[in-house]
């Protein structure tokens, strides 16, 4: 099983209560789009539905594709919404896409996991009109890896830049950090548990782990998300 659909199946309690970054990173990306109109959206690791709660205007068919059933389970459910416990870089993807024409796909902090960013890209690339998304950067934690010595295994923003200049005409791109601040340590440290966000890798033995905890300099943990909008080369 992947690593991280394990990881969002076993917190999506806590996923719910604790994402207070990857809700505010959704309602910043829909704020990009809301002056545009969707019939039909295909939302990518949609998760407990932040996408979907956000946008103004329902499109009449929203399409959430998530891998963990357990994070479908707790999307909103509608009429108009047809969701699918599939992994976004399988070819059921292809399958839905061929289905109708979809007028956005859009993803909020999913793609970091994305094994294959150039397939994928290219697979977008012939879709759609619209690809809005935001994505964690390796600028996500960088103290907790600077403090380690250890390499972010999440895309480098100049790599994402580079790449989505080769796929797409893109319209809007930019990098917003966050900061999200603690009473103490501990807590600090659960938080990257409890929302899942480090993909359920463990990189650090026990002892690394006390040794990260007393010498991390913040009260805060740093996030960095690149926020993008852009058309496909073929339809603009
Ligand atoms: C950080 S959550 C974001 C959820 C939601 N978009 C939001 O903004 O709150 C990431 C979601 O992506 C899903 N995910 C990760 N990799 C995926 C993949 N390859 N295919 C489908 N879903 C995936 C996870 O199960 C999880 O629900």
């Amino acid at each position: 099983m992947i690593k991280h659909k394990k990881e969002f199946s076993r917190r999506v309690k806590t996923y719910e209560q604790h994402a207070i970054i990857q809700k505010q990173i959704a309602f910043e990306l829909t704020s990009l789009i809301e002056n545009l109109k969707f019939n039909t959206v295909v939302d990518l690791g949609a998760g407990s539905g932040e996408i979907y709660k956000h946008l103004k205007t329902k499109p009449s068919l929203f399409i959430a594709i998530d891998l963990s059933e357990k994070m479908c389970e707790i999307h909103p459910k509608e009429p108009n919404i047809e969701l699918f416990n599939i992994d976004f870089e399988s070819s059921e993807l292809d399958n839905i896409l061929n289905r109708q024409k979809v007028d956005l796909i859009i993803s909020s902090s999913s793609l970091q996991w994305c094994n294959d960013l150039d397939k994928f890209f290219e697979k977008i690339s012939h879709s759609s009109s619209v690809f809005a998304f935001s994505i964690f950067t390796a600028n996500t934690f960088k103290t907790i890896f600077s403090t380690t010595n250890l390499e972010p295994i999440i895309y480098k923003k100049e790599l994402l830049i580079e790449k989505l200049n080769r796929y797409f005409n893109v319209q809007t791109l930019f990098t917003k950090e966050y900061k999200l601040n603690f009473y103490d340590k501990l807590e600090l440290f659960r938080h990257i548990k409890l929302t899942g966000v480090s993909g359920g890798e463990k990189r650090l033995d026990f002892k690394q782990t006390k040794e990260l905890i007393q010498n991390y300099p913040l009260d805060f943990l740093e996030f960095e998300a690149l926020f993008c909008v852009a058309t496909t080369k073929n339809l603009s």
